[in-house]
């Protein structure tokens, strides 16, 4: 073993999931999983389809859609597709409008848009910020209104998949990615206990960095330790047992805890950094 992968399996040890819990907790209930074309979706929907949940897929591209919902039905499970872009606010509208028929049950808001961007480079691309914002947070804020009436009935579950960052001080070049996230995050918690109130269980995800297609183009990544998808479709899965509120790898927790006292030192070393890119 490599020690790149030792840090990694440090830093994110793997976990299984109890296939009878989690068959326990799904079967037979009607999941909607945002962006399962690719990724820590596409993994998340294998994963829920074998234990019988009943899966409504949405994302843009089609044939991986339905190439997916294929394999699923063919080793026994259920899977209906939705294609639909998250960034079109009237395909959306038109989504939520057929949702209620569909009967979900756990509503996964995973599908997600990253822009890496410096402000310089940005001043033409207001559209950045528009994009970001349709797909990461009020298009999924949509679909969650449309589902909640049912959700509520039936003691559903939403699950937020965000990112660690939300919890970190924000970084340079993130910030069309970084405020999208955080605004459907804070939008989410603010009303979880409402939710939590009448039935709903609310649960955030906070990834941290995992190897798939969204990193590809930041070639920095390419080594830093990063979670496998099936990795982080497994945390997600567990929440769906747990219906716990949140989960973060072990070692976010001390560091959002010192985040506030973070903030000066961190400010002073990213303008230190800006500076010194400038020279
Ligand atoms: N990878 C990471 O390091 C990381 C870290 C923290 C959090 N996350 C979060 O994890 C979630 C999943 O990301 P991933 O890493 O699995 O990325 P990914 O492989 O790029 O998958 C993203 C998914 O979102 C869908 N999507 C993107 N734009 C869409 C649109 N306009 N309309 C509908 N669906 C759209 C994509 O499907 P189509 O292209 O077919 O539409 C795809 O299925 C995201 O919310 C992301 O923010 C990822």
């Amino acid at each position: 073993m490599t020690a790149s992968t030792l840090l990694e399996r440090f830093l994110f040890p793997h976990q299984a999931v109890s296939a009878q819990a989690l068959r326990r907790a799904v079967a037979g209930r009607t999941v909607l999983i945002t962006g399962a074309s690719f990724g820590i979706g596409e993994q998340l929907a294998r994963q829920i389809g074998s234990a019988g949940g009943r899966l409504l897929l949405v994302a843009r591209t089609a044939s991986r859609l339905e190439a997916l919902a294929e394999e699923i039905t063919a080793a026994g499970g259920t899977a209906s597709v939705y294609p639909c872009d998250l960034n079109d606010l009237a395909a959306v509208a038109a989504l939520a409008e057929r949702l209620p028929a569909f009967q979900p049950d756990i509503v996964i808001s995973n599908a997600g848009k990253s822009i890496r961007r410096p402000m310089m480079d940005s001043l033409d691309r207001f559209h950045d910020i528009t994009r970001t914002n349709n797909i990461n947070f009020l298009s999924p804020a949509r679909l969650i209104l449309a589902a909640l009436p049912g959700m509520v009935e039936r003691g559903g579950q939403i699950v937020s998949v965000s990112a660690a960052n939300v919890l970190l001080p924000p970084a340079p070049y993130w910030a069309a990615y970084q405020a999208s996230k955080t605004g459907f995050d804070q939008w989410l918690r603010s009303a979880a206990p409402e939710l939590r109130a009448r039935g709903v269980a609310v649960t955030s995800i906070y990834l941290p960095l995992v190897r798939t297609r969204m990193i590809a183009p930041t070639r920095f990544y390419d080594g830093v330790p990063a979670m496998q998808p099936d990795q982080a479709a497994m945390r997600i899965a567990a929440s769906l047992i747990t219906r716990r509120r949140a989960w973060a790898p072990w070692w976010l927790s001390p560091v959002h805890v010192l985040a506030p006292a973070l903030r000066t030192p961190w400010d002073a070393w990213t303008d230190r950094q800006q500076r010194r890119a400038l020279r």
